[in-house]
């Protein structure tokens, strides 16, 4: 093949190329469109933001906004807010304030969704070791509940709430949700850490509508886990959600000093940190029982320990007097983790019977992952 032919055939090539233009007026287009997108994008983030504020009053053309750190402003409507009403929650431009539209009617906030609602099943005798406390819980939850004519006959009003405190997995939660089985109530559980970080700006507002389904479902216990998380005592009240957690406190108290001890609703309170817990939620009239839930002694270990190996076939040389020995210090829910490790270890050798061996490698692992965890969190219970 010589040279000049090959470069003729390519000069032919190049010559009889044209352009296709659709591809290059389709890309063009493609090209503005994105660019179209993007400066709308941009243009959101330059944006400022709205701000929710709450409606407080309103005087002829003005209003009165609250912001969530509780200033309250004399501001402009803009005419496109329409059907405003006190307690409103409404957007405000940023500058000025001007309330510009109203949000969601209030109302439509379904306090149902956010709070866990059941009929607990839980008896009396799958709890072990805790019979004072029993028999506490008995006398100020489940007789006011049961009878409340007894103490409108004796003439004393029943305590409104429980406070139960002590390490964590001794029963606490056990207890509430036995109560709430024996005496057939609602049992409504919130949880102070979650109302305070899920719920930012609408802590208070979930408070009030959680007694108010209590008061609907009613007879019924609302039970708050970690309560310290909201009741605990701040130094100082500096930025914006101390305020926030502050006033979902506030509400909290107002709410348990605005229902009558009789009124079939009682509040049981939960932490593993009293010693942080603001006093003012166990003053008289308020959580002004405290129920002190500890680790269990060698009589409790055992029979909880009873109660968790209940559905066990256990080998004729297993002695729970032994386990309980070497079991000293575990909690209760240690206790269970225990019988479940066992039955992994005869899992794995296929076998259904539980030996004493099984138990004793199950001791030694919660005993290695107690010591983990008590390493990260050193004991601040009581
Ligand atoms: N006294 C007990 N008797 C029988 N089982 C228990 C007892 N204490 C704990 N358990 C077992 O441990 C599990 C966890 O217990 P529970 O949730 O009541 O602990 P808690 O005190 O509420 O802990 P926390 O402070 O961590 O919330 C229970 O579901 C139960 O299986
Ligand atoms: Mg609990």
């Amino acid at each position: 093949m010589d040279g000049n032919n090959t470069k003729e055939k390519i000069d032919n090539l190049i010559y009889s190329y044209t352009p296709d233009m659709s591809g290059l007026v389709e890309e063009n287009r493609f090209l503005r469109e994105t660019l179209e997108n993007v400066k709308k994008e941009l243009d959101k983030f330059k944006k400022t933001p709205l701000l929710l504020c709450e409606l407080k009053e309103i005087m002829q053309d003005k209003a009165v906004v609250r912001l969530q750190n509780g200033n309250e402003f004399l501001v402009e409507i803009s005419s496109e807010a329409k059907d405003l009403k006190p307690g409103d929650t409404v957007l405000s431009e940023q500058k000025n304030l001007t309330v510009i539209k109203k949000v969601t009617p209030t109302k439509s906030f379904n306090v149902e969704k956010f709070v866990i609602l059941e009929k607990p099943k839980i008896t009396w005798d799958e709890i072990g070791g805790l019979d004072q406390q029993e028999q506490e819980i008995k006398e100020v939850i489940e007789l006011p509940l049961l009878k409340p004519e007894l103490f409108k006959k004796v003439g004393i009003q029943p305590p409104k709430g429980i406070l139960l405190h002590g390490p964590p997995g001794t029963g606490k939660t056990l207890l509430a949700k036995a109560v709430a089985a024996s005496t057939h109530s609602s049992f409504i559980e919130i949880v102070g850490s979650e109302l305070v970080q899920k719920f930012i700006g609408e802590g208070a507002k979930l408070v009030r509508e959680v007694f108010e389904l209590a008061r609907e479902k009613a007879p019924s216990i609302i039970f708050i886990d970690e309560i310290d998380a909201l009741a605990s005592v701040r130094i100082e009240i500096g930025t914006s959600g101390e305020r926030e957690v502050q006033r979902t406190f506030m509400q909290l108290l107002a709410e348990i000093d605005g229902f009558k001890s009789l009124d079939n609703v009682k509040i049981i309170g939960c932490t593993n940190r009293k010693d942080i817990l603001d006093p003012a939620m166990i003053r008289p009239g308020r959580l002004d029982r405290l129920i002190f839930v500890d680790n269990p002694n060698d009589e409790g270990r055992k029979e909880i320990f009873k109660i968790h190996s209940r559905n066990m076939k256990l080998d004729r040389k297993v002695k729970i007097d032994d386990i309980v020995k070497k079991t000293k210090g575990f909690s209760g829910a240690e206790i269970k983790a225990v019988c479940t490790e066992a039955g992994y270890f005869a899992i794995r050798e296929n076998r259904t019977k539980i030996l004493a061996r099984d138990f004793d490698r199950a001791v030694q692992k919660v005993l290695e992952q107690k010591e983990v965890q008590d390493q990260g969190n050193p004991a601040m219970f009581g």
